[in-house]
């Protein structure tokens, strides 16, 4: 008897099916939509979306199988998110087609307070872990990184821009305020928020013990509704305590005025699990090139970067990214 050998080759074909069939379920195509503007681990979409765990995880498969999402792993944790569709490849148009549609649509409004719900769990892991860790702040942010080592690289990127007289600063989450005597000496005036009302008093602490006229503290959350612009805006180890710093950072770009700068000092991605556990960090630092493609889409543009190698084996990134003088219309 003779074997017959099959003439067709299906391979491409199966990758269309494979995302055809990951995009075939409702639950599928709401996980999507979820993970639009976060990135979620397999518990917290379980929560969302009220199933088990083993069946999220088995969704979450069929999604990955089909490069529809990936994954990034953190320490213990493993968050997904979406991948980008690539036009070039095969089912790149019918990926991109596919979001598209997706995005359109709506959440069902449970699925959404559950959203709310997993944000209120981890806004409030990082709230307790700041008025636990008040007095020990110092020597805990100083366990990975601190001002001092991070200061005069900083200081360079800061003092390569011009700022007319009368420039205004705005600093997002000063913690001690450690760096706002450095930025009242270059700045008319100083703007801090932080939402945290222990970190305010050590900042006002600061304020008092240089003498800073021209700084003023705002308790209130950086990215809610506040008319607040500057000629630069200023990050400081902060961008890695919010759920989705994508959109973070979009929103604080809005901040930035036109011609001004944005400069985010931050870790590089790095995989010690029990800096979360040991200073609230919800991201393990950034990868390089994800700060950039954010800011980009905010409409900055990227400048120069310095980064700061450390002994304990982190990596700190200064980065400076400019809004172009005539942009007006992005907030
Ligand atoms: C790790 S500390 C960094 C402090 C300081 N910039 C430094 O580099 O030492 C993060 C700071 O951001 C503040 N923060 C976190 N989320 C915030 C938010 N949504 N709005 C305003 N401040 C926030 C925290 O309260 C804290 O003071």
């Amino acid at each position: 008897m003779s074997l017959r050998i099959p003439s067709i080759r299906h391979e491409p074909f199966d990758e269309l099916s494979a995302l055809a069939k990951a995009g075939g379920d409702p639950l599928r195509l709401n996980v999507l939509r979820a993970l639009a503007h976060a990135s979620f681990g397999v518990l917290e979409l379980a929560q969302i979306f009220d199933i088990g765990q083993s069946g999220m995880s088995h969704h979450l498969k069929v999604l990955a199988q089909a490069g529809l999402v990936a994954t990034r792993r953190e320490g213990n944790a493993i968050f997904y998110r979406r991948t980008l569709p690539e036009r070039s490849q095969l089912g790149g148009r019918l990926h991109r087609a596919l979001l598209e549609e997706v995005d359109a649509l709506a959440l069902p409004a449970e699925a959404q307070g559950r959203i709310a719900v997993v944000e209120g769990q981890r806004a409030a892991t990082r709230k307790d872990f700041y008025s636990r860790m008040e007095d020990k702040f110092r020597a805990q942010q100083a366990l990975i990184a601190g001002l001092p080592q991070y200061r005069d690289s900083l200081l360079a990127l800061l003092d390569e821009r011009t700022f007319g007289p009368g420039a205004t600063a705005l600093e997002v989450g000063p913690g001690d305020g450690g760096f706002l005597p450095d930025l009242a000496q270059r700045f008319e005036r100083v703007t801090a928020l932080d939402n945290d009302a222990a970190m305010l008093e050590m900042a006002r602490a600061q304020c008092r013990t240089h003498g800073l006229a021209n700084v003023e503290l705002q308790l209130a959350d950086a990215l809610g509704e506040l008319p607040l612009a500057a000629d630069c805006v200023v990050l400081n180890m902060v961008l890695h305590h919010f759920s989705d710093p994508r959109r973070a950072l979009l929103r604080l770009a809005g901040r930035v005025q036109p011609g001004g700068s944005l400069l985010v000092t931050d870790l590089c991605s790095h995989n010690q699990d029990w800096a979360r556990e040991a200073c609230g960090d919800l991201w393990l630092g950034f990868d390089q090139e994800d700060l950039a493609r954010w800011a980009t889409a905010a409409g900055l543009v990227p400048g120069e970067s310095l980064y700061v190698g450390l002994r304990n084996g982190f990596q700190i990134q200064v980065r400076h990214f400019q809004r172009p003088a005539g942009d007006t219309h992005h907030r």
